[in-house]
């Protein structure tokens, strides 16, 4: 798939068939109008995509209920539950986030998992990144039970450093999975064909240029160990930016850095801290852009190449301290 956006938009359009299928709606044969409700529980501090994702569903803004985080962006598990038990039953799908794409914020799965299937809900997690935690040994224990949910949306060109154009839709259930995307064509061998699992039927395009290829080679290279070293390597590079930046007079991280985003602030003012991304950008040093967090703007760090070491950490420090003083 294109990327997380879409692999997020063909696992919840399998959600939307299951959860409609078990109240007795087939979505797919009779569409949304005058098909029983939707709730959709989501992280309040979701990525922006996710509602566009919907949006393309026939889920609209009504059927979204967001839900309260903590400070740095995981989802709250008793305001979870509390919104779950806030209606009846009826068609539900969970959308969590591994990986706030400010903070780096990971919801707790395995909880989160149990809450909404308790209410017989489909798990849908957004791992854009956040989900190549699992890969290293260091950080694993961040996405613990995720093997519980339903559906999983990541991408390759963001930790794993291929070209863009590569995201992947992981679904645990692929006859919902399939029901939601397959079509066929007279002229087509699809899934009908005895015993061939033909790709275009878990896909949104008919046509298409064999994308797997480069992340094939990537995972192939590195090895599992290489892309466990990419994660460790870019997380601990994170750190060291929060570090070195939160010891100096005036800078402040806004972020609990679990994993490769560092918030930064400047003279605790949201005007300085613009005046200081665009005096580092600038420079030509090295590029940062910003962000609102909360209600307060910040440097957006997020530490991703294969590429980077700790002396172009050290560099890009340096070129922010000196424009913070300029
Ligand atoms: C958490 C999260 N979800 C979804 C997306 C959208 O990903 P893509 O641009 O690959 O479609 C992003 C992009 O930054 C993200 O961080």
């Amino acid at each position: 798939m294109t990327g997380a956006q879409a692999a997020n938009t063909v696992c919840l359009a399998a959600a939307r068939h299951r959860v409609l299928a078990q109240v007795g709606w087939d979505v797919e044969e009779a569409g949304l109008v005058g098909a029983p409700p939707i709730r959709v529980v989501v992280n309040g501090e979701r990525h922006a995509t996710v509602d566009r994702s919907l949006r393309l569903l026939g889920l609209g803004a009504s059927a979204v209920e967001a839900v309260t985080t903590d400070g740095n962006g995981a989802i709250d598990l008793e305001a979870l539950a509390g919104v779950l038990a806030s209606r009846g039953t009826g068609p539900t799908i969970v959308c969590l986030q591994a990986g706030n794409v400010n903070t780096g914020a990971i919801d707790p799965l395995r909880a989160s998992c149990e809450i909404a299937h308790d209410h017989g809900a489909w798990v849908h997690v957004d791992g854009a990144f956040g989900l190549w935690a699992a890969a290293s040994p260091t950080t694993r224990h961040l996405v613990e039970g995720l093997e519980r949910a339903d559906s999983w949306g990541t991408d390759g060109h963001k930790w794993l450093n291929v070209p863009y154009d590569a995201g992947y839709a992981f679904c645990a259930h692929p006859d919902a999975h399939a029901a939601a995307m397959a079509y066929t064509a007279a002229y087509l061998v699809g899934r009908e064909a005895a015993s061939l699992r033909s790709p275009g039927d878990y896909v949104p395009e008919s046509s298409r240029r064999a994308r797997g290829m480069a992340t094939w080679a990537a995972i192939r290279q590195l090895g599992r160990s290489g892309v466990a070293d990419l994660v460790y390597r870019c997380c601990a590079l994170a750190r060291r930016f929060a570090s070195r930046l939160a010891s100096v007079d005036g800078i402040e991280v806004g972020n609990d850095v679990v994993l490769n985003q560092v918030l930064v602030r400047f003279g605790g003012d949201d005007e300085e801290t613009d005046r200081v991304v665009e005096a580092v950008q600038r420079s030509g040093e090295c590029w940062m852009g910003s962000t609102t967090w909360q209600g307060r703007r910040y440097m957006r760090i997020s530490v991703s190449s294969w590429r980077t070491t700790e002396h172009d950490v050290d560099r890009a420090v340096d070129a922010i301290v000196v424009a913070s003083r300029s």
